[in-house]
C-alpha cells in the first residue's frame, strides 16, 4: 500500500491550488452575491486542461487518472465550489459519458470540443417528478425512424444556460420501465428547446440553474449514445463516477473552511492570548482535522477504485455520503471559530458553509447514498 503522491499528482495539486488562489480568490465573493457564472475562469481552465482530465488524448482530454482530478476537484473547492462544479460535470458527468460509451463520430464531434472548454457540458437526469425517483421519468423521446421527437421538462440543470451540448435522459418505451430509457445529444439552439430562468440558490450561485423544456425537439438518430435501452444504466454507471468528484467537492470545501479557521485561530485573540490557546478552539480544529482526513481517505480509496478497474458503486456513495456531512460539520465550526467575522461575507466561511448544503442533495441525496450503499452490503 502507498500512500505518498507521485510527482505528477503532486504538480497538479499544485497547479489547481495556484489556479485557485491566483484565478479564482479574487471575484468569488462578488461572482456569489450577484450570481455570476466564471465564464473566463472557466475558459482559462480548459485552457489549462481540466475541463476534460480523464478523457482520451485523442478527443483533446487529458488522460489522467480519478485521482487526478479528485486532486484538482479538492483544490479548485477549497476557494470556490461554483466553478469546481462546473469542473465536475463536464468533467465526470458529461466527457466521462461520451467518452466511456460514444460512438467516433459523437466523441470527434462533441467531445473533442468538450475536453478544451470550448464547449460547456450539461447533465440532465432529474425533473420536477423525478429526482431520487430518477426512474420515474416523464421525458419522452418517439422514435421516429432517422430521428427521435423528444417532449418534456428537466429541471435543476447545472450548466442549464452556459452549456452547449446537453446529456438527456428520455423514455423512448415506458412499458420497459428503466429498460426503455435512452440517453441522447443535444445541442443548444436546437428547434423547440427553451431554456427556463436562473434558480435563486442558497449556495453555489456562481453555478447556473436551470429548468429545461423540449417541444417537439427533433434529435438525429445518431445522437443516441448506446444501444437502445441503454439510458438508465448510461445514467447510473456515469453518476456513480460522478459521486466520487462531488464527494472530493465536499472535501474541498471542508478542507478550504479549516484551512481558514486555523489561520484565524492563530491571529485572533480573546482573553490575552491567541484563541488557537482555548482549548475548545483547538479541539474544534483537531476534530475538523481528523473528519477531513478521514474524508480524504474515502475520496481517495474511491478514486483508486476506478482508477483500478474495481468497483467502485459503494466506495463512490460512501465517500459522496461522508465527505459531504463533513463539509457540513466542518463548515459550521468554522464560521463559529471566526466568531462574528464568521457570519460577514469578507472572510469566505459563511460561504463555505452555504455551499456545503448541496453536497448532500445532488448526484443523489445523502439518503439516496445509504440505499446505494445498503443494497451493496446486504447483497452478499
Ligand atoms: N451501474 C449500472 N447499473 C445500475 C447501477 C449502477 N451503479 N445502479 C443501478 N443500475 C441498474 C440496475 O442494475 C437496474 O437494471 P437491471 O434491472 O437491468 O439490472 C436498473 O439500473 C434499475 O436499478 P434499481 O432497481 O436499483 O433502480 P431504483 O429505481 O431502485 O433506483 C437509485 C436506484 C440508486 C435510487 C437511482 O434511482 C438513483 O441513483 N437515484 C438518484 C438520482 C441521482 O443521483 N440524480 C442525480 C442527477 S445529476 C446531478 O445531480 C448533477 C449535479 O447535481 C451536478
Ligand atoms: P426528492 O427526490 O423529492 O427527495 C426529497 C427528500 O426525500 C430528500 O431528502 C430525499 O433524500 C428523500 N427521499 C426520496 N426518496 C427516498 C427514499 N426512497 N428513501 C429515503 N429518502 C428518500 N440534476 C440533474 O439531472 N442534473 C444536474 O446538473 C443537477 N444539478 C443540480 C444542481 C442543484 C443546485 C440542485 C439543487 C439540484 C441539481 N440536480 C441536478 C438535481 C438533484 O440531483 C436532485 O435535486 C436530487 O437528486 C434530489 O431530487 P429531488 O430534488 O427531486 O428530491
Amino acid at each position: 500500500m502507498d500512500f505518498k503522491l507521485t510527482e505528477e499528482h503532486e504538480m497538479i495539486r499544485q497547479a489547481a491550488r495556484d489556479f485557485a488562489n491566483n484565478e479564482l480568490k479574487p471575484g468569488v465573493i462578488e461572482r456569489d452575491e450577484k450570481q455570476e457564472f466564471p465564464k473566463e475562469q472557466i475558459k482559462k481552465l480548459g485552457e489549462l486542461g481540466f475541463m476534460g482530465m480523464m478523457a482520451s488524448p485523442e478527443y483533446g482530454g487529458g488522460g489522467m487518472d480519478t485521482v487526478s482530478y479528485v486532486l484538482a476537484m479538492e483544490e479548485l473547492s477549497k476557494i470556490d465550489a461554483s466553478a469546481s462544479v462546473v469542473v465536475s460535470v463536464n468533467n465526470s458527468l458529461v466527457c466521462w459519458g461520451l467518452d466511456t460509451y460514444g460512438t467516433e463520430e459523437q466523441k470527434k464531434k462533441y467531445l473533442t470540443q468538450l475536453t478544451t472548454g470550448e464547449k460547456i457540458g450539461a447533465f440532465c437526469l432529474s425533473e420536477p417528478e423525478a429526482g431520487s425517483d430518477a426512474t420515474s421519468q416523464k421525458t419522452t423521446a418517439i422514435d421516429k425512424g432517422d430521428h427521435y421527437v423528444i417532449n418534456g421538462t428537466k429541471n435543476w440543470i447545472t450548466n442549464g444556460g452556459s452549456a452547449d451540448i446537453y446529456l438527456v435522459i428520455a423514455h423512448t418505451d415506458k412499458e420497459k420501465k428503466h429498460r426503455g430509457i435512452n440517453a441522447f445529444i443535444l445541442e443548444k439552439g436546437m428547434e423547440g428547446f427553451e431554456i427556463g430562468p436562473k434558480e435563486q440558490k442558497m449556495g453555489i450561485r456562481g453555478s447556473d440553474t436551470h429548468s429545461l423544456t423540449f417541444n417537439d425537439v427533433k434529435v438525429p438518430k445518431e445522437n443516441r449514445i448506446g444501444e437502445d435501452g441503454f439510458g438508465f444504466k448510461f445514467a447510473m454507471k456515469t453518476l456513480a463516477g460522478g459521486r466520487i468528484g462531488i464527494a472530493a467537492q465536499a472535501l474541498g470545501i471542508a478542507a478550504g473552511a479549516y484551512e481558514m479557521a486555523k489561520a484565524y485561530s492563530k491571529i485572533r485573540k480573546a482573553f490575552g492570548t491567541e484563541i488557537m490557546n482555548h482549548q475548545a478552539i483547538a479541539f474544534k480544529l483537531a476534530d475538523m482535522h481528523t473528519s477531513i482526513e478521514a474524508a480524504r481517505h474515502m475520496v481517495m480509496k474511491a478514486a483508486w477504485d476506478k482508477d483500478n478497474g474495481e468497483n467502485y458503486d459503494l466506495s463512490g456513495a460512501m465517500a459522496k455520503l461522508y465527505a459531504s456531512q463533513v463539509a457540513m460539520d466542518v463548515t459550521v465550526e468554522a464560521v463559529q471559530v471566526h466568531g462574528g467575522n464568521g457570519y460577514v461575507k469578507e472572510y469566505h466561511v459563511e460561504r463555505l458553509m452555504r455551499d456545503a448544503k448541496i453536497t448532500q442533495i445532488y448526484e443523489g441525496t445523502s439518503e439516496i447514498q445509504k440505499i446505494v450503499i445498503s443494497r451493496s452490503i446486504l447483497a452478499d
